[in-house]
């Protein structure tokens, strides 16, 4: 592990008093998260990027789809040592998720160490639909529905909701299964929406991302995506 300043110059991108600058500025981000803290040490399979742009490009980029399964963390690495969804792949390469699902919640997660591609995906701009079905307690009504497709208010932000299918009732259990696609990537935007209706979320499942699902992978499995599917992600 070198100070990130070091690995910057080293690289021949700045001097370290101007990678320093940089650093404090906001522009430096490792592994795809902005960096601002000056002591902040990295190691060159970091993928180092400044403005955007990777500067240690001799790395090999990897890509992944993940089926996480139920109490992973979605992050590279824990302070609790509980598992994370890194742990369940099998690569050298420093790959980090792109965004994130609750600890409970299963489903598809990208993961990548190519900060460009995190980035791309996750701008808002993008929109980029995520479909999650999700296992409500109580029983949801057509005045539910008209207040989701009218757009739920979180935080004093709409919550876009381009799809809504109700799977099943079943009132023996007062429960409802649906089936939610959303664009924006808040933290618990799915539990929250659902809570402002008074239909807490008992279980959440994301089945797709963009073109993207997990139909053939079981909890656990993953694997890599294709050349195309990752130009077809950078065609959005
Ligand atoms: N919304 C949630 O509430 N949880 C997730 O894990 C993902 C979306």
């Amino acid at each position: 592990m070198e100070r990130l300043q070091k690995i910057i110059s080293e690289y021949g991108y700045a001097s370290r008093r101007k990678a320093e600058e940089l650093i404090k500025e906001g522009k430096v981000s490792v592994n795809g998260e902005i960096v601002t803290e000056l002591g902040t040490k990295a190691n060159k399979d970091d993928v180092i990027s400044i403005d955007g742009i990777v500067i240690n490009k001799n790395i090999k980029y990897e890509y992944y789809l993940l089926n996480k399964p139920r109490q992973v963390i979605s992050s590279a690495l824990d302070k609790e040592g509980r598992t994370t969804v890194v742990d369940l792949i099998k690569t050298d390469a420093r790959i980090y998720p792109i965004g994130r699902l609750d600890y409970n919640t299963t489903g598809l997660i990208l993961l990548t160490n190519d900060g460009d591609f995190a980035n791309h995906l996750m701008h808002p701009s993008h929109n980029i639909e995520k479909t999650y079905v999700a296992k409500l307690e109580g029983i949801i009504t057509n005045e539910d529905i008209i207040k989701l497709k009218k757009g739920i208010l979180i935080d004093n932000r709409k919550v876009d909701i381009k799809r809504l299918k109700v799977k099943n009732k079943d009132l023996e259990k007062n429960t409802s299964l649906v089936e939610i696609t959303i664009v924006e990537g808040r933290n618990h935007i799915v539990k929250k929406v659902f809570e402002k209706l008074n239909l807490p979320v008992i279980r959440l499942s994301r089945i797709s991302y963009g073109f993207l699902n997990i139909d053939n992978l079981k909890s656990g499995e993953y694997r890599s995506l294709t050349i195309k599917e990752v130009k077809r992600f950078y065609s959005i």
